[in-house]
């Protein structure tokens, strides 16, 4: 059962399910869910849906998420929401004796005042940066609650720790949404306008960004290779690391926009970086390839161009 199954990382997870011998063994049944199917937040709405499906293994990937602008913003629903399908989930996985559950946090929770490259030992060292601690405390509370879980009751509950994804099914909104997507909107539009492409902050900040297909991947090699309660992270390597500049002009290239670009430094940062380790996941996994940034963009915008009309915005 994949919970947040019609989300950006559900979706690409659902291609790859569904692609013949990938993810599908004839013995295994997947099931996507959405918020329509029944809301997270809501423990009765939950338990309908494990007596329904009767899970034997979970994704977790329903969250409620946003870029920096919305973080900033509903602090207050970012924790409370996090928190509550957080919990549900993992109560209920533990009352139906679920083998197994996956469950997603992010690089942007770990501290803000840290050592780099950042690892999986080090998510409580510190708050995290203001601008989304509502979020960032309630994904790090289910680390908390994953080794709760497995000492008190040998529960295998898990959980992955993404840098930013990006992919077709993304929320392109340009106010809410992470800063690729955002970015994509910003000059399919300043395209049909024949306006420079502005970009919000100095363009400096640095950020690894992983494609939601290869992440598919590793969240299925996750789910039946990794036998550990601790947080692995899933990331291209430090070398791969990008600054928005050049995420920028990848973008504009990709699309085959010719304009100007300008960076409004007015507009707020973030963190500079959050350069992370992906050393674990090449040891326990060193065969795995990543799709190269140039290629999973193309492939991106084209989704959104095709898509522009349906497309979360
Ligand atoms: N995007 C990133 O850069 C990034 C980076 C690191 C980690 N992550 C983590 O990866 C996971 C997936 O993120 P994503 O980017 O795929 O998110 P997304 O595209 O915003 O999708 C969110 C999913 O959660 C579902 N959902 C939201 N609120 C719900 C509720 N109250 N009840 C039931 N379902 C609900 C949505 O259902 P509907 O479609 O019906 O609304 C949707 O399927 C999250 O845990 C996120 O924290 C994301």
């Amino acid at each position: 059962m994949v919970t947040g199954g019609t989300g950006l990382v559900g979706s690409a997870l659902k291609k790859l399910a569904q692609a013949d011998g990938a993810a599908n063994p004839a013995d295994e049944r997947w099931v996507f869910l959405s918020s329509k199917d029944g809301d997270l937040r809501d423990p009765v709405a939950v338990r309908t849906l494990f007596e329904r499906h009767r899970p034997t293994h979970i994704i977790h990937l329903a969250a409620m998420v946003g870029g920096l602008f919305k973080n900033m913003k509903y602090k207050v629903e970012f924790w409370r929401d996090n928190v509550a399908m957080n919990d549900n989930v993992l109560t209920l996985a533990k009352e139906y004796k679920v083998r197994k559950v996956v469950s997603c946090l992010s690089t942007c929770i770990f501290p803000d005042k840290t050592s780099y490259p950042i690892d999986e030992t080090m998510i409580h060292n510190g708050p995290p940066h203001p601008s989304n601690e509502g979020y960032a405390y309630a994904k790090r509370m289910v680390d908390v609650q994953n080794r709760a879980y497995a000492e008190e009751y040998g529960c295998a509950f898990t959980s992955v720790i993404p840098t930013n994804v990006f992919g077709p099914h993304d929320n392109y909104s340009i106010e809410d949404g992470h800063v690729l997507p955002g970015l994509m909107h910003k000059v399919h539009l300043a395209q049909q306008r024949s306006e420079p492409l502005t970009v919000w902050g100095t363009g400096r900040p640095l950020r690894q960004f992983i494609f939601s297909e290869d992440l598919a991947r590793l969240f299925v090699w996750v789910l039946r290779e990794y036998h550990s309660v601790e947080p692995i992270i899933l990331s291209v390597g430090e070398d791969d690391e990008v600054d928005i500049k050049t995420a920028a002009l990848t973008v504009a290239s990709a699309m085959g926009f010719t304009g100007g670009v300008v960076f409004d430094a007015t507009k707020s940062d973030g963190q500079y970086k959050k350069t992370a380790s992906n050393a674990k996941l090449r040891a326990l996994n060193p065969s795995f390839r990543f799709t190269p940034f140039a290629d999973a963009v193309a492939i991106t915008t084209k989704w959104f161009v095709d898509n522009y009309a349906t497309a979360r915005k």
